[in-house]
């Protein structure tokens, strides 16, 4: 039976979004794509860009899991660029290599952010929910997540678990 995985949008490894991604994996047993450590260009109009590791990771994920778990850092109000390219590069497969894209429809969704503070911005959660909506995925919903001195607060363990249990794995 296929499961879910969860991507990682933070530009550092080991920061304060891998600490919710760890968690959220304990919840969920979810794979997890850390895209700091991937090679992935910006969209390119001409493709030149079809060497990197973008291909064969969306192509896994299309073909192995039935929901995306995007949880991303705030920077600057919105989604990191990390995150922001791999939603941009979801458009080679409208064009190219429809079939994979295709895949997408029926698969579900979810957002996460992560920031230092409880303060979530209006706003933030459209571009999630408007590609599933577009790319015919059903959006499960989105948490805010937040870091204090390192570690995650036990009101934001409760948030955490309580999404995982509702929105991603008994569904
Ligand atoms: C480039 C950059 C921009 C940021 N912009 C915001 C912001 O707009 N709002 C906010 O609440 N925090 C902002 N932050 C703080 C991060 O959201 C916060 O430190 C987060 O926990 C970092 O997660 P990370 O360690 O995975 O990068 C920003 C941090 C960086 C590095």
């Amino acid at each position: 039976m296929k499961k879910g995985i969860i991507i990682q949008g933070s530009s550092r490894s080991e920061g304060d979004t891998s600490k919710i991604v760890d968690l959220l994996r304990k919840q969920t047993g979810f794979d997890i794509v850390d895209l700091n450590r991937k090679k992935i260009k910006h969209f390119d109009y001409n493709f030149n860009n079809r060497d990197d590791d973008f291909t064969d990771l969306f192509k896994n994920i299309v073909t192995n899991y039935k929901i995306i778990v995007f949880v991303t850092p705030i920077y600057w109000y919105s989604m990191s660029g990390l995150m922001k390219v791999f939603f941009d590069r979801i458009s080679d497969f409208l064009k190219l290599d429809k079939d994979y894209g295709r895949k997408l429809r029926g698969m579900k969704m979810a957002s996460v952010s992560s920031s230092n503070d409880n303060r979530f911005y209006e706003g933030f959660e459209m571009p999630f929910k408007n590609s599933a909506d577009y790319l015919g995925m059903e959006y499960k919903g989105h948490l805010h997540a937040w870091i204090l001195n390192d570690t995650i607060p036990e009101e934001v363990k409760n948030k955490i678990n309580e999404f995982a249990s509702n929105k991603l794995i008994n569904d």
